[in-house]
């Protein structure tokens, strides 16, 4: 990803640090990537099956400084060549965004030079966008984007005024978010966390059709809160969650869970490819169902939202935006649409900090610095 440095200046270094990773990047103004450094706190987080946010706390005060002297060396460049420092203000774990906040300040005030503040949601739009800058052919507008992650399946319509990204919330989930029933299905089947990634290597070889997990309704008569003038495309994956939970309980599943987590834990650092041969034929179908379900289900209220919103084109980011077959379904169902649709590219769906610096670039130029009183804003929002 990374590329050498030229002279010019204009560059961002972006500082992510909202959840499990501590992350640095180095973003040219024309969407270039010249240093994109993550230190994954995943094997600290794996042994208790989900983020302790005081051990992540710790981590990212550990991590941050060599990190962002990581992306300086990568991108070949010193602090001065630095034309801001932007950093993820929300949402997410209270401390951990602390760490690289204030990091980001201090570095900013130090050398002078602006710091901004950004949406970890809008940065994960970023991702995207990112890459179709560099393609020099954007998306039309207005694009519907779907973050889909491990705390947020969100929906907004996003387009741009006067060189400024608006966006407006159009869909969220009331309960689970994707990446979270991903991680708790795995965790229920004696697979590693996170859990995106296992199911998905797993997945490969089940039936998909095989357990007829069907289309998930949300009631919107327990959601009025909802029903205001923008509407609202409603997610749900707890009970596709508690589905899987009680197929586990009724069919004889469950001493090759309790085998499966004994025999992964033994191993030192586990893999999807060393659970394949732990898993029997009906666990696999059991796990290529409910991916398939997870994924139906974000295709079909996405397009439906598209058409409501009269989106132009649509974006699906986030860490679960990583999966194969999502990204096969959403590429078949938008061609059927005629709409374009693009992904994060390589290692940019998962959290980065060059989102973070992607997304900061159109704030800079329209002169949206943050004050030297920001602080983190754990469950900021995205949009109107
Ligand atoms: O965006 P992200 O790195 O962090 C958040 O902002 O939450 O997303 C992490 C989530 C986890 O729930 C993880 O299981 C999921 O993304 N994920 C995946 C895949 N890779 C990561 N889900 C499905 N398939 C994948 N390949
Ligand atoms: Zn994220």
């Amino acid at each position: 990803m990374a590329e050498a440095a030229s002279s010019t200046p204009g560059l961002i270094l972006g500082i992510e640090s909202s959840c499990d990773e501590t992350a640095a990047a180095v973003v040219r103004r024309d969407g270039v990537v010249l240093a994109n450094v993550i230190a994954s706190q995943i094997a600290l987080h794996a042994h208790y099956g989900g983020v302790v946010p005081e051990l992540a706390s710790r981590e990212h005060l550990t991590n941050i400084a060599p990190v962002v002297h990581a992306a300086m060396r990568e991108a070949g460049c010193g602090f001065a060549d630095i034309e801001a420092v932007a950093v993820t203000e929300g949402p997410g774990l209270a401390g951990a965004l602390l760490v690289g906040l204030m990091y980001a300040k201090g570095l900013a005030l130090s050398l002078g030079k602006p710091l901004i503040a950004v949406n970890h949601l809008e940065g994960h739009i970023h991702a995207v966008l990112l890459d179709a800058a560099r393609l020099a052919s954007p998306l039309p507008q207005p694009i519907l984007a779907l973050v889909v992650s491990g705390g947020h399946t969100h929906l907004y319509l996003a387009n741009t005024e006067e060189q400024v990204w608006r966006y407006r919330n159009v869909g969220r989930t009331v309960d689970d978010a994707a990446g979270e029933a991903f991680d708790k299905v795995a965790k229920l089947l004696g697979l590693g966390y996170p859990g995106g990634p296992w199911i998905e290597a797993l997945a490969v070889s089940g039936d998909p059709t095989a357990v007829p997990f069907g289309p998930i309704h949300v009631k919107p008569k327990a959601h009025r809160a909802a029903e205001s003038a923008t509407p609202q495309f409603l997610f749900s994956f707890s009970g596709l969650k508690t589905a899987v939970l009680r197929y586990v309980q009724t069919h004889p599943l469950q001493p090759g869970i309790v085998a499966r987590r004994a025999a992964l834990a033994a191993l030192r650092d586990p893999t999807p490819a060393d659970a394949l041969p732990l898993c029997d034929t009906e666990t696999r179908n059991l796990i290529a169902s409910f991916q398939r379900a997870v994924v139906e289900d974000l295709v079909r209220k996405t397009f439906a939202a598209a058409k409501a919103v009269g989106a132009r084109s649509v974006i699906v980011s986030g860490g679960v935006a990583a999966n194969a077959e999502l990204r096969r379904r959403f590429t078949q169902t938008a061609a059927q649409h005629g709409l374009p649709v693009a992904f994060p590219g390589r290692g940019m769906a998962t959290d980065n900090a060059a989102m973070i610096a992607a997304a900061a670039w159109p704030r800079l130029l329209a002169g949206q610095i943050a004050s030297a009183e920001l602080t983190a804003e754990p469950s900021l929002a995205l949009g109107r």
